[in-house]
Order: structure tokens, then C-alpha cells, then sequence
């Protein structure tokens, strides 16, 4: 059957993707997410959100409503960045939201959002990017309809408009065509095939009609489509309406004005447009496009709004800012400079693959400073610590108070999904003698993860070195009853009966 591609088959496995994965999707690491969910973008904007309550100078709370929020990591980082960076901001409420009820079941019970729960200023809501057009707020039951808010909305989309429905277009001999999708390689049958398994054999296959405008008779929609058919003669336009659909939605929420910031792998310049191919899916579980930006800006220049992108093609990650409202947005406009444009996720990611090709020749002071570089990511102190295990011990007496509080805050920036990241902690504060500090990482691990065999011998040494010596023979004679040739265990269990008769 041939349709739009907005109106294929493969958006309903994309939903059942997600909706029977949840949070798995990146707890097994099928669905990337670092590069949108780092500190660094949190960082970055939060002062693009500072900026822009600068200029705007909102007479209401301002909502800030994050779309796919998946796994909920991002949300974290943002509202940590938010609170120390940023302290004095104008009210503001920030709502997470996904079209999957299981990841938002997983945010209600997360430890780290409790506290941020509690204040009232995050809510939760079930929101889906084709269709929803109000939000109806999970924690303080409260609903918001067109023109509830009299504020601005601020609407994050990170690695959500690469995955949501869209339209291809294709512009021949300058006649305008729409491409009109089938899938092929569809197994004969798909029962006991997850959605990942059949969206690993599918792809799509086009034939294209002419188009006649307004074809959507929606002017935010054929507005941009009109720019392409006038201005390019021979391209693929991979067409975001659902996303300028769902932003139409979003803004009407509000009587103010709105601002988008949106990171995703995707083009907008005007000379990324000519000349491109159909689309191919990326598959990853689920699957993605290249994000057409240039389109999402055109939609806001077209309504008046102004586009904020980096002068630059991005390796990893683009970041753009939409912003409507009559301002010049001067403030916002130096942030995005100082923390997209100058330094920035992009930038910033590639700092990170350079640094994993050095991290086995570094020193102490040198991974601390990229740990502070990278706002105390835990994803950047996971990868150091090979190297860290290595040099810790060896280092000097104030460097290892000074790494101490590192680790301290890659704790706090740390939003748990399944790392044992207290494991690793425990383990350096060990090595730093820090030993009642490094038991109460272990125990956190052992209560996260399960009284696993080397937390439980490495709860025993602290215990050992606190002299504790009842409770380390106790976790000892466990080890060894696990692990009867653990000659470790063995050995100190030896010394403690020692210093017990
Ligand atoms: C690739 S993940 C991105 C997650 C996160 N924002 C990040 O940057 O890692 C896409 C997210 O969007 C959600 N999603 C996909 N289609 C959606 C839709 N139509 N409406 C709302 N959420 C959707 C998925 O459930 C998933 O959480």
C-alpha cells in the first residue's frame, strides 16, 4: 500500500518500539543517547534559557515542556544546571513528557527526580508529538489547553524530531512531487518478532506524484513547502510536518511567545538542501532520519521568529534555537554564541572521542580537568576509570582531597540508569583511605544492584581498615563461601582472625 510517509506502517512500530522497550531502549545501550544528554547540553541550555527570560522579561511563569524525554537523563541535568547556575530565574515550571507510559512510570519512581517532584516545579505528562494538543499534568492534575499559559513556553526536543513522521518531498526540473512510501523486506510473518527485529529487515520504497499547493492547507506547513518548489530545482526534501505540526500545537498552549532548542543529528543550511538523495533509515531499535532544520527554520522565519544555528556543519550533534516573539533576543543571542557556536555539545563531543584515544597516558590533573571541562560527567568518569584505578593511589596527598570532591560531584551530576556508578566510586575512594565514605558507596551499589561478590569484598576491606573487624569477617566468610578460592579473602580473613583471638 503506498502512502504518505507520514502515514506509513513504520510509525506504529516505531510506538511499539518504544512503548514495549521503555526505559531498556538505552539501559541496554540500543538507543544512543549521550551525545543529546551530557551535561555539556544541559549547560548550554540552561543559559540559553537564563538569556531568554533575560529578554523576554515574562510577566507569568514561564513552562518549559521537554518532548521525548525517554529516559529522563537529560531532564536531570538541565534542572541540576538550571538550579546552580541560575539561580534567581523567574518562576518557571518544567513538564517531561513522552508518548510512552512506561518511561514515564519509570521518572515517578526515579530517585532523582523526587526532590525536583516535591518542589512542584517539574510535572510530568503524557504527550504524543502527532496528535496531542494539550497536557495534562500527571503529579498536580492539572490540565493545559490553547491559551492556558500566559507565560512563554520554552519546548526542548532532543533526538525527537529525528524520530517522529515525516513527509518526503522531491523537487524535479523545478515541479514539485511527493513521494509516496511502501515498505519492502516485510518478513512473511511477524509473529514472535520484536519491532526491532522487523525494523531491521524493512526499508521503504518510493514513487512520487505531482504536488499541487497548498497541499496541506495548513499555511505554517505550506508555507515551507512553497519556499522549496520555488526556490531548488533538484532535491530530496525530507519534510518535517508532524514537528512544525506539533510546535503549532505547543505554541498555541501559550499566549506568549515560544523558544525551541532542539539538538539532533541534522542539516540547516540552505546548500544542505540541494541536490540530496531519498532518505535512508538509521536503525538502531527503533530507527531515525537526518533532521531537515533548514525547514524548522524556514517555518519561523515565515511566522515572523528569528533562527539561531551554528555557523558550521556540525560531526555529532546540531543544536538550533526557534525563537517567536517581537525581541532582539540580544542576550540569547550571546549565549548561543558562547555555548553552541564557540564551545559546545558538538565540540564538545569531539573533545570526548579525542580524549578516550589518550585517556591510558593521562595523569590525575589532567583527567580531572576534562572531568570539570565536561560539567562532572559521569559517562566521561565511566570511560577514565581503567585509568584511574591506575594512578589514584599514587598521587599526591592535596590532589587526592582535590579528587575527592571530583568524585563527589559526578555523583551528584549523576542520574542513574543501570552503571553501578557507586560501585566505581566506592572502589577510588577506597584507594584515596577515604574508607567510611567508600562503604557508603559500596552499600548504595549493593542496595542498587544486588549484593554482588566484589562489592561485598571490597565492603569487607573498609570494614578491615576501619577495624571493624566483625562485620569484615562476616562479609569475608560470605565471599569465600561464594568463591572458595578466593585467596584474597582468604588472606585477610586470615589477619582478622588474627586480631580477633
Ligand atoms: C531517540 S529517543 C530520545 C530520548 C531523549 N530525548 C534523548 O535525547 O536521548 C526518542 C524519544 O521520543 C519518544 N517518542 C518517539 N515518538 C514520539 C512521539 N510521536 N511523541 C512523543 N514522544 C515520542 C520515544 O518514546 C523516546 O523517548
Amino acid at each position: 500500500m503506498k502512502t504518505s510517509l507520514s502515514q506509513s506502517p513504520i510509525w506504529e512500530l516505531q510506538r511499539d518500539y518504544y512503548e514495549q522497550k521503555g526505559v531498556d531502549a538505552w539501559r541496554e545501550g540500543e538507543v544512543p543517547h549521550y551525545v543529546t544528554s551530557n551535561p555539556t547540553v544541559a549547560r548550554a541550555y540552561a543559559a540559553i534559557i537564563a538569556a531568554y527570560m533575560r529578554d523576554v522579561q515574562p510577566s507569568a511563569p514561564v513552562t518549559i515542556v521537554e518532548l521525548g524525554s525517554g529516559h529522563g537523563r537529560f531532564a536531570y541535568h538541565l534542572l541540576k544546571s538550571l538550579d546552580h547556575f541560575h539561580p534567581d530565574l523567574p518562576p518557571y515550571q518544567y513538564i517531561m513528557t513522552d508518548f510512552a507510559q512506561q518511561n514515564i512510570d519509570e521518572w515517578r519512581k526515579h530517585s532523582r527526580l523526587q526532590d525536583f517532584f516535591d518542589s512542584g516545579i517539574v510535572d510530568i505528562a503524557l504527550f504524543d508529538a502527532a496528535k496531542t494538543d494539550h497536557l495534562d499534568l500527571q503529579i498536580r492534575g492539572k490540565s493545559l489547553k490553547t491559551g492556558s499559559l500566559k507565560g512563554p513556553i520554552i519546548v526542548i526536543a532532543n533526538y525527537l524530531f529525528d524520530s517522529i513522521p515525516h513527509d518526503l518531498f522531491m523537487v524535479k526540473d523545478g515541479q514539485l512531487y511527493e513521494g509516496l512510501a511502501t515498505i519492502t523486506g516485510m518478513p512473511a510473518t511477524t509473529n514472535g518478532l520484536s519491532p526491532a527485529q522487523i525494523i531491521e529487515q524493512i526499508d521503504l520504497d518510493y514513487v512520487y506524484t505531482k504536488v499541487k499547493l497548498p497541499h496541506y492547507k495548513q499555511p505554517a506547513l505550506d508555507g515551507v513547502l512553497k519556499h522549496y518548489a520555488e526556490n531548488f530545482d533538484e532535491t530530496h526534501i525530507l519534510f518535517p510536518n508532524t514537528g512544525i505540526d506539533c510546535l503549532e500545537r505547543l505554541r498555541k498552549l501559550s499566549k506568549g511567545d515560544m523558544m525551541v532548542l532542539s539538538a539532533d543529528k541534522g542539516y540547516h543550511r540552505a546548500e544542505d538542501i540541494d541536490d540530496r538523495d531519498a532518505p535512508g533509515l538509521v536503525n538502531h531499535g527503533s530507527f531515525s532520519y537526518s533532521v531537515n532544520y533548514h525547514a524548522f527554520a524556514r517555518y519561523m522565519i515565515n511566522s515572523g521568529g528569528k533562527v539561531l544555528t551554528t555557523s558550521y556543519q556540525h560531526h555529532s550533534i546540531n543544536v538550533v534555537a526557534l525563537l517567536s516573539g517581537d525581541h532582539d533576543f540580544t542576550h540569547t543571542k550571546l549565549a548561543y554564541d558562547a555555548n553552541v557556536e564557540r564551545f559546545g555539545p558538538d565540540t564538545f563531543f569531539v573533545i570526548k572521542m579525542h580524549l578516550e584515544r589518550v585517556l591510558d597516558t593521562m595523569e590525575l590533573h589532567e583527567i580531572i580537568a576534562y572531568l570539570r571541562l565536561s560539567g562532572y560527567d559521569a559517562r566521561l568518569f565511566k570511560l577514565a576509570m581503567p585509568r584511574l584505578s591506575e594512578i589514584t593511589r599514587t598521587a599526591s596527598s592535596d590532589q587526592q582531597d582535590e579528587f575527592y570532591q571530583v568524585l563527589r560531584n559526578v555523583w551528584d551530576m549523576y542520574y542513574p540508569l543501570n552503571e553501578d556508578m557507586a560501585f566505581d566510586i566506592g572502589l577510588l575512594l577506597y584507594e584515596l583511605d577515604f574508607y567510611q565514605e567508600a562503604l557508603e558507596f559500596l552499600e548504595q551499589s549493593r542496595d542498587e544492584v544486588g549484593p554482588e561478590t566484589p562489592t561485598l569484598y571490597n565492603m569487607a576491606l573498609c570494614y578491615y581498615q576501619l577495624k571493624e573487624w566483625e562485620q569484615a569477617r562476616d562479609l569475608l566468610q560470605e565471599v569465600i563461601k561464594r568463591k572458595p578460592n578466593h585467596r584474597d579473602a582468604k588472606a585477610v580473613l586470615k589477619r582478622i582472625n588474627g586480631n580477633l583471638t
